[in-house]
């Protein structure tokens, strides 16, 4: 498809499930983003996605911290919430913060309230064999869980930065034993981010849960990317696996300063942004004598 060929039109039929999502692998792409208010769920949800992931990211393009590490858990919440009123159809996935299911009881209480007061119908969780055993609990609480393996955000320290990860045949190796880990404990769909395509293609090949990319290459069963960088909003940082379809965020600014500077020479507000009296009111207010104060 160009980039230029709209989407299907988005389906009126009920929300999608996260067995519909798991029931995909080798079928249908799937088509996820991120979103992180009412107005990106809403806007994304009727693009006909089938995901849509509050993602941790939004700790960098919404709340401008440098990396995921400061966004907490009342934080996340507030924004699934908020984005769940926009989201009709799409499957809403709430992304677990970093420290946020250190333990198999945290993971499970912190996931519950992804659901009950986040309105999110899945969670995801970074990382692969170290978090299976919080991943069972979640999914034994009944939350289906999403894994993310690759370049996991949450362990930016540990990789010295923002790195592709799985580039030696040791680490590709390690990255399949995680993928498949995160599987048997019963994730329904892993996200892998940051992976040569050579390595994407055998841990798909290696799982039978679909694998979502993110700078994965075009070899598994679906994709996804943050709404900011798609939308051309964020421009700090863009990895090269980022396609972006729109300048937004030039178009938000240029439309700003047209209006600024129509406020300062007076060219707004015009005719049609005023309300006016009807003409008999308008006599009636001009006979009205009003006295300036002191
Ligand atoms: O937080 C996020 O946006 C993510 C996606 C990039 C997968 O985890």
């Amino acid at each position: 498809m160009s980039t230029t060929q709209k989407s299907q039109t988005p389906s009126k039929a009920r929300p999608v499930t996260a067995p519909e999502i798991q029931a995909r692998k080798n079928g249908q792409k799937i088509t996820c983003m991120t979103a992180y208010d009412y107005s990106s769920g809403m806007i994304v949800d009727q693009a006909g996605m089938d995901v849509v992931l509050v993602g941790d990211s939004l700790a960098m393009v919404i709340l401008g911290h440098e990396d995921t590490l400061s966004v907490t858990m009342d934080e996340m919440i507030h924004h699934t919430r908020a984005t769940s009123r926009g989201v009709k159809h799409a499957l809403l996935v709430g992304d677990m913060p970093f420290m946020s299911y250190t333990t198999v009881d945290k993971a499970v209480d912190n996931a519950g309230r992804f659901i009950s007061e986040g309105r999110a119908k899945a969670v995801k969780l970074e990382g692969g064999v170290s978090v299976a055993p919080q991943i069972k609990a979640i999914v034994d609480a009944g939350i289906p869980v999403m894994g993310h393996v690759g370049l996991t955000p949450q362990h930016v320290a540990r990789f010295g930065g923002f790195k592709a990860q799985g580039k030696s045949a040791e680490a590709a190796r390690a990255l399949v034993e995680d993928a498949q880990a995160v599987e048997e404990a019963g994730a329904f769909a892993v996200v892998l981010e940051a992976i040569p395509v050579e390595v994407a293609e055998l841990i798909t090949k290696a799982v039978n849960i679909p694998t979502i990319g993110i700078g994965a290459g075009n070899v598994t069963d679906g994709q996804i990317l943050v709404y900011h960088d798609v939308l051309g909003l964020f421009d700090r940082f863009t990895p090269k696996f980022v396609r972006q379809y729109a300048e937004l965020g030039k178009t938000s600014t240029e439309a700003l300063s047209t209006y600024c500077t129509n406020v300062q020479q007076g060219h707004f507000p015009g005719d049609k942004n005023t309300i006016y009296m009807s003409d008999d009111q308008v006599g009636q207010i001009r006979k009205i004598k009003i006295k300036k104060k002191k």
